[in-house]
């Protein structure tokens, strides 16, 4: 149980920051949620909950997110948790790839992550937990996706570094590795829902565990990393992700 703790989701107005949200809060956490869409974020915070607060804040700007970090300050005073979920996804074939996403890619992926982190640092408690996004796509060659992947191995690596950096304070930093997860990440404009039945079906054909993983699988892997059941983990990535990377 998380009662009496406070948690920052970034990206928590969607599938697997929103599923998080709704696990810790459920768990007795206090949780903030962030996003770029003010609508989206209404939505979520209203499925969460409680006295769930919601922080619109784009992760490529600084000036936002120490906003968001000084918003969750007047809020809740500290910060126990901090899942640093919020990213974008997209294939960036080598051949046609241009810079303007390439940088998108990486100033939400990595940037957006490492600057997260910081923000919150000043206001965060010693002792707390820190669990970063990563993806399957981060361990396995995948043909158009060398952006994604990179963001993801990135982050990877984010989650030694700092584990190893923030000892001090016995903060600890560890990392979700999901496969691919039932969310609107994986729709398309104007796709039913039967379409996008078929879709998961054939995606989980590749999967050993023989089916998509859904937002809450990824939900519980964060919950635990987040409480004292995990105290002996640092700088650790836990994959859930069907067997896919390993099998
Ligand atoms: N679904 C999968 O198969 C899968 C697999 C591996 C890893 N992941 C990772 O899981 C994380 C969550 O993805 P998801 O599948 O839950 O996707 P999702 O449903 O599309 O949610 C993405 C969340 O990130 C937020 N976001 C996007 N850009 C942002 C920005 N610039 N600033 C702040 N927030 C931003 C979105 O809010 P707005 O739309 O309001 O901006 C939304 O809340 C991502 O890091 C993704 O790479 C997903």
């Amino acid at each position: 149980m998380l009662t009496g703790k406070t948690a920052l989701i970034t990206g928590g107005s969607s599938g697997i920051g929103l599923a998080t949200a709704i696990r810790l809060h459920a768990e007795g956490a206090r949780v903030a949620i962030t996003g770029t869409d003010g609508a989206k974020l209404e939505s979520a915070r209203a499925k969460v909950g409680g006295n769930t607060i919601a922080i619109q804040a784009d992760v490529r700007r600084l000036h936002e997110i120490e906003a968001m970090a000084a918003r969750v300050a007047e809020a809740f005073g500290r910060l126990d948790i901090l899942f640093a979920n919020a990213g974008v996804a997209y294939g960036t074939p080598i051949a046609t790839t241009r810079d303007e996403a390439f940088d998108r890619l990486m100033d939400v992926n990595v940037k957006g992550v490492f600057f997260t982190v910081q923000s919150v640092l000043p206001i965060f408690n010693d002792g707390g937990a820190i669990i970063l996004n990563t993806s399957w796509l981060g361990q396995i060659g995948t043909p158009g996706r060398a952006a994604l992947s990179a963001s993801k191995a990135a982050v990877r690596s984010f989650t030694r570094v700092l584990a190893a950096e923030l000892t001090n304070r016995r903060i600890r930093v560890n990392a979700v590795s999901p496969g691919p997860i039932e969310t609107p990440m994986h729709r398309t404009p104007g796709q039913t829902e039967a379409e996008f039945r078929a879709y998961a079906d054939s995606v989980g054909l590749k999967v050993p565990a023989g089916r998509m993983g859904r937002p809450e699988d990824v939900a519980a892997a964060v919950a635990f990393l987040a409480g004292d059941d995990a105290t002996y983990l640092l700088g650790a990535e836990i994959n859930v992700d069907g067997g896919l990377a390993e099998i």
